[in-house]
């Protein structure tokens, strides 16, 4: 952290947050709170809800929150550091110059080297480019793009770039460990060389690493060249066009998902700006789970070359979109086509839509794909795509959806409906025991890096089942849609009305981590755990840093709620929930308590299916019930 904590909650208690957005957004009174039309997705009906004396927006229909400074940084996409300024200028907060001290770190060096080579870059374009301009214009490349897209020219020199900064300050050890510069025994030399240059941005349009394609065809190096990884750089987790394509993807939640930079960059031109493309490496589920995170995209559309690698990547990219439960559309190119060559042919524009509109989704992508190459002819491939297909169908956390994937299984395959329906729930539950089983393996986030890699190709869909459920390790995450219940609603909706609710919370009605069922309830307890003694744990929930967004979504929307008596209670309870604080926090404590105990007697009753002769699971059995029942009696009587 750059500024000190204290620094920016001086910030948002001091930022009136309705005056600040008000500069962008008009807003109305509305009860407590002001009302106004989300910036941040499409709508007719005002959703996105301000709280003055909070300090914190929240919209209901896309989830976006945050404070003053969060607003700032996504409507303008500006980084942290100039929200902050902004804010301290204009409320005249003093900002102590502490983060000065990291200036000199490598990280900020990099970027800073990073940001000055392209500008380099550009600088060389036009004073020796002319090999690489003709190049942009026969790529039909307009004047338009290559500024929009930064892009350069790195001459036929071994020597222009380290030239360059040969007296800058910028340390041997830096350059070399940036990859602008290389070193053999006679020195250092460029690594890019008489290649256009494509500048890959961040999130936030900071320069972090180039793309280099060569003008001349050279067989000892490659067509394009991309700098390593580094401490900004990471290519997994990067997608080219997000930072230029970022606010259409906001607006219409839909994404263009192409293989190069110049697929991405020629349909921005033609008016299509919402497209990214994977920096030179497969789609990962890192970049989608980015793109989701920074934009709260929806819909994917997957268009690939129109060739085998193209469709193989297209393959290899279902699963992760599905797990991530986007909404995929798959659209097929020409055959020896690619989206650039595509839209640059005569009408392309207009062919385009034709080809958009004909997308399919997976399933109809799949089959036909295997159909038109003499995939599905026997009865044993048909039956094991349908197996694959269905363990795509079940990757989609959303449920409902399972259904409106199958209906097409069926429709294409012309397979019995209610066979398949028993196969889809058999798969259903082997997916559950192994989650089950790997849930009980605590699942490092870093071990998911494993799932970046489906290995499913075109080849292989039809003849081994490779998508094993059994043997990933799955995040329950991607299974099951993070949501909390309704008793873990009310109950963190309570703490959230008083701050000291916690810790009340805790010691008199003994709330604790293992009451709450969903693995999201235990991730909000943890953080409510960090800050118990924090003044306002919702504000500092906020400005901390490490606080995942999903979590600070939530909270805020429940704050954002005037705390009402759920209907669900009444199920667990004769007595009417009536509006005080025990009941507020009591009946949804005790329901919660009570779906403990009725998951506990379900799974001991499958156990003693399974083993009825153990006596210890019977015994165990009749505790739990002994213990629901004196439950019962005490929720009767309360
Ligand atoms: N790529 C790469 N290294 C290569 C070839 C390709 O990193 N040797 C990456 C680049 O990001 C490229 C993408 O893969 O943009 C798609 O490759 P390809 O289809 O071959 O390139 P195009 O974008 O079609 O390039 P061009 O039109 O310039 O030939
Ligand atoms: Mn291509």
């Amino acid at each position: 952290m750059l500024i000190p904590k204290e620094t920016i909650a001086d910030i948002n208690r001091k930022a009136d947050i309705v005056d600040v957005i008000s500069d962008y957004v008009a807003l109305q009174p509305s009860g407590a709170n002001y009302k106004g039309l989300c910036p941040f997705h499409k709508e007719k009906t005002p959703s996105f809800s301000v709280n003055r004396t909070d300090g914190f927006y929240h919209c209901f229909g896309c989830k976006e929150s945050g404070t003053s400074i969060t607003f700032l940084q996504k409507y303008l996409n500006i980084p942290f550091i100039e929200a902050v300024k902004m804010l301290a200028i204009r409320y005249g907060i003093k900002i102590e110059s502490k983060y000065d001290d990291k200036a000199d770190s490598e990280e900020s060096l990099l970027y800073r080297l990073y940001d000055s080579a392209k500008d380099f870059y550009i600088a060389e374009l036009y004073r020796v480019g002319e090999k690489a301009f003709e190049y942009y214009k026969q790529r039909n490349l307009s004047d338009n793009s290559i500024v929009k897209f930064a892009l350069g020219y790195a001459p036929n020199n071994f020597e222009r770039l380290t030239k360059h900064f040969a007296h800058s300050d910028y340390s041997t050890e830096i350059l070399i460990k940036s990859g602008l510069l290389r070193k053999n025994e006679k020195g250092k030399y460029d690594f890019f060389r008489n290649r256009t240059m494509f500048p890959i941005r961040d999130f936030i349009g900071r320069t972090i690493a180039f793309g280099g394609r060569q003008l001349e065809k050279n067989d000892k190096s490659g067509k394009y060249i991309n700098s390593p990884d580094s401490l900004i750089y990471n290519k997994k987790q990067t997608l080219y066009g997000l930072y230029e394509g970022k606010t259409e993807i906001r607006k219409t939640k839909t994404t263009f998902v192409v293989e190069g930079y110049l697929d991405v960059i020629s349909l921005s031109q033609s008016g299509i700006y919402n497209v990214v493309a994977p920096c030179g490496t497969s789609l990962s589920l890192e970049q989608l789970r980015s793109l989701k995170k920074h934009t709260g995209c929806e819909i994917l559309y997957f268009m690939f070359d129109g060739d085998e690698a193209g469709k193989n990547a297209a393959f290899r990219g279902i699963e992760i979109a599905l797990k991530l439960g986007f909404d995929l559309r798959l659209i097929d190119l020409p055959e020896g086509q690619d989206p650039d060559s595509f839209i640059n042919t005569a009408d392309g524009r207009k062919k385009f839509n034709t080809i958009y509109n004909e997308s399919k989704n997976f399933v109809e992508y799949i089959y036909h794909t295997l159909n038109d190459k003499n995939l599905l002819n026997t009865p044993a491939e048909k039956s094991t795509t349908i197996r694959n297909l269905l363990k795509l169908v079940l990757f989609h956390p959303d449920k409902l959806q399972h259904k409106y994937y199958t209906d097409f299984i069926v429709d294409l395959f012309k397979v019995d409906v209610e066979e398949l329906r028993k196969l889809y729930v058999k798969m259903r539950n082997e997916l559950k025991e192994s989650n089950l089983r790997s849930s009980l393996v605590s699942i490092n986030k870093n071990d998911l890096q494993d799932l970046n890699e489906p290995e499913t190709t075109i080849d292989n869909f039809t003849t081994i089942s490779n998508i094993t459920l059994e043997e990933k390790k799955i995040d329950n995450n991607f299974i099951e849609k993070e949501e909390l219940l309704p008793a873990e609603r009310a109950v963190f909706s309570y703490i959230l009305r008083h701050n000291d609710n916690f810790k009340i919370s805790q010691e008199k009605y003994e709330f604790n981590e293992n009451i709450l069922l969903s693995g999201l309830a235990k991730d909000i307890y943890y953080w409510f755990t960090e800050y118990e003694d924090s003044e306002n744990i919702f504000q500092s929930l906020l400005e901390d840093e490490d606080v995942p967004d999903n979590i600070k979504n939530i909270l805020s929307e429940l704050k954002m709620y005037e705390i009402k008596e759920s209907k669900h209670w009444n199920k667990y309870s004769n007595i009417k929930a009536v509006n005080n604080d025990t009941a507020l926090i009591k009946i949804p404590l005790l329901q919660l308590k009570d779906t403990q105990y009725l998951n506990e007697m379900e799974e001991l009753q499958k156990k003693m299916k399974a083993n009825y002769t153990d006596e210890r699971i019977l015994k165990h059995f009749y505790e739990i019930l002994e213990k629901h029942k004196k439950f019962m009696e005490y929720m009767n009587k309360f």
